[in-house]
């Protein structure tokens, strides 16, 4: 009876370790996610950032990109927004970064493969590559939804 006692209780520091392990690594999660603007901060006061916007531009091109190519359809309009993310203004100036400007290249690039209209589903591919590559970099936050235009 003793042993059980003891043995539950080594069960449930186990139990109480492994969930202390568990809450630590989700604060560890969380905390290296994309540093999402503070909700108990000024919430209301809260807008999305110039190239947050134009992020949210490029993803509802992609998915309508990505419906176009699997109709056998031309992709014939590039949101001119899009142009302009080297220079759109990050919420933690990312803009401003050497590595952020050197990221924007491969995404350009491929757009104007798209518009070019060689081969527009190698370039709308290739253009899902470069999200995933500054965002492996940047925010891991949006993989999820550019894991979907892929
Ligand atoms: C050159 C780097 C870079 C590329 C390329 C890039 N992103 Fe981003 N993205 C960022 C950064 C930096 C942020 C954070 C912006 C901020 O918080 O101001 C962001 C934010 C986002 C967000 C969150 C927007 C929000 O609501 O706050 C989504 C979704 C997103 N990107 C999707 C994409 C998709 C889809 C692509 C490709 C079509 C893409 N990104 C390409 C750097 C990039």
């Amino acid at each position: 009876m003793k042993y059980a006692i003891l043995s539950w209780l080594m069960v449930l520091s186990l139990n109480k370790s492994k969930y202390l392990s568990i809450v630590l690594l989700l604060t560890v999660v969380v905390y290296t996610a994309c540093k999402q603007p503070q909700k108990e901060e000024k919430a209301e006061m809260y807008e999305a950032s110039e190239l947050s916007a134009t992020m949210r531009v490029m993803v509802d091109f992609s998915k309508a990109a990505k419906q176009s190519i699997a109709k056998g359809q031309s992709i014939d309009s590039i949101p001119s927004v899009i142009w302009d993310m080297a220079t759109a203004h990050g919420t933690r100036d990312e803009h401003l970064e050497s590595d952020f400007q050197s990221l924007t290249k491969p995404y350009l690039e491929a757009l104007k493969g798209i518009e070019r209209g060689d081969s527009q589903s190698y370039y709308y591919y290739k253009s899902i590559d470069a999200c995933k590559s500054c965002h492996s970099v940047y925010c891991g936050g949006p993989m999820a939804i550019i894991n979907q235009l892929d």
